[in-house]
């Protein structure tokens, strides 16, 4: 869906079939007939008790009607993403909407009707998650729809995008390295947040596309479709269908289904990688040998001198080696093999927090500007 490459299994296997299983505080079914799903919390009752329960993100129930104003009657011109479920469509909530609404930009994510249980999934995913977590790192869900067959989310609209597209597009400036390592700082606070938590989440599908930056390049997360509550009591993972993105999963998931917060942190290491080499994570573009970003990368990340040939060449050079060196070993050690040698995201955190630097060209334009006042 969306930006991503593949992942995997037909549309049908996005979501594991248990749905309630799959999302937080919910009863189990036995059977995967439809009869069965379509006894899952749907209604909008339920959906609407949630909302009240929700305290630390008060959600608007839009009806669908005010969704076809709000995005100019999901004007195609209008679409900032999307794909396999769906489309995110650029909307504004004005003032005279309703009474109590600020005006406010906004993202509308419409869950495809042809895939409707799935869509429910993962709609009802984001709303339990996003509904009850606040954190700077994650988008700010503002609301939902959740009317006859209608499951759409509105969130905060975030400017500039997904990180994928910044970091990759061919008519956009390059990244420089102070936003990169402002990207990855912000990235690992939200999933250290996250794994935190009081009750643990794992995000499970960390990748570019996920990551959403606002004017200033501040992260926050986003689609939390496939999240998952973390292993409690003495539990030392969460046994699931394996969903995710090639070219992102830990290896051990893929292999076992077995879902453990470092299964993140790997994939952090390979966002981590795409960063610092400017280089996608999957790139069918590329020979062979260098398609798999990890497999073309780690050989080169054992040793700190042929580190350097791996930097991205967009960069130009302007980079702290020293500061390049310890981004990749520390993406080196999140992409361990053996999850329990893996760092944990608070030790991510302050392995990042030292690396950041004020960009030059910032602060030049902001001393400018200040002269200029
Ligand atoms: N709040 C938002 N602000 C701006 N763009 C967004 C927002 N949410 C999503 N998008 C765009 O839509 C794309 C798909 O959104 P996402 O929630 O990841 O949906 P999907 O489930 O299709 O992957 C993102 O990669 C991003 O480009
Ligand atoms: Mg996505």
């Amino acid at each position: 869906m969306g930006n991503c490459w593949c992942r995997w299994g037909s549309s049908l296997d996005r979501v594991s079939s248990n749905a309630k299983s799959e999302s937080p505080n919910y009863e189990s079914p036995t059977s995967k007939s439809w009869k069965e799903e379509s006894k899952l919390p749907t209604n909008p009752e339920e959906v609407e008790d949630l909302r009240r329960h929700s305290a630390a993100n008060p959600l608007v129930a839009f009806t669908y009607s005010e969704l076809k104003i709000i995005t100019s009657n999901f004007r195609q011109d209008q679409v900032l993403g999307g794909g396999g479920f769906g489309c995110v469509y650029k909307g504004l909530i004005t003032g005279d909407l309703r009474e109590g609404l600020q005006s406010l930009q906004v993202a509308v994510k419409v869950h495809d009707g042809d895939n409707s249980y799935q869509g429910h999934r993962e709609w009802l995913a984001e709303v339990i998650f996003l509904g009850q977590l606040s954190h700077p790192n994650l988008v700010k869900l503002v609301g939902y729809c959740c009317e006859d067959e209608h499951r759409v989310l509105v969130y905060e609209y975030m400017p500039r995008g997904s990180v994928e597209h910044s970091l990759f597009s061919r008519v956009l400036l390059p990244l420089s390295w102070s936003i990169r390592m402002k990207i990855a700082l912000g990235a690992a606070r939200g999933l250290a947040f996250l794994h935190e938590a009081e009750k643990p989440v794992i995000y499970r599908d960390f990748k570019t596309s996920n990551i959403l930056l606002d004017m200033d390049y501040n992260v926050k997360l986003s689609d939390f479709g496939l999240a998952k509550d973390g292993p409690v009591g003495d539990k030392s993972h969460v046994s699931t269908r394996i969903m995710g993105t090639h070219g992102y999963a830990a290896p051990e998931y893929i292999m076992t289904g077995h879902l453990t917060p470092r299964s993140d942190v790997y994939s952090f290491g390979v966002v981590l990688l795409e960063l610092l080499t400017g280089r996608k994570s999957l790139d069918k573009t590329r020979p062979a040998r260098e398609q798999n970003l990890t497999e073309w990368a780690l050989p080169v990340l054992k040793e700190k001198k042929k580190m350097l040939d791996i930097v991205d060449p967009r960069l130009l050079g302007d980079y702290p080696v020293k500061g390049f060196q310890k981004a990749a070993t520390l993406a080196y050690h999140c992409l361990n093999r053996n999850p329990k040698a893996r760092p944990l995201m608070r030790d991510i955190v302050d392995s990042l927090e030292p690396l950041q630097v004020q960009d030059e060209h910032a602060c030049h334009k902001m001393a400018m500007t200040a002269i200029s006042i």
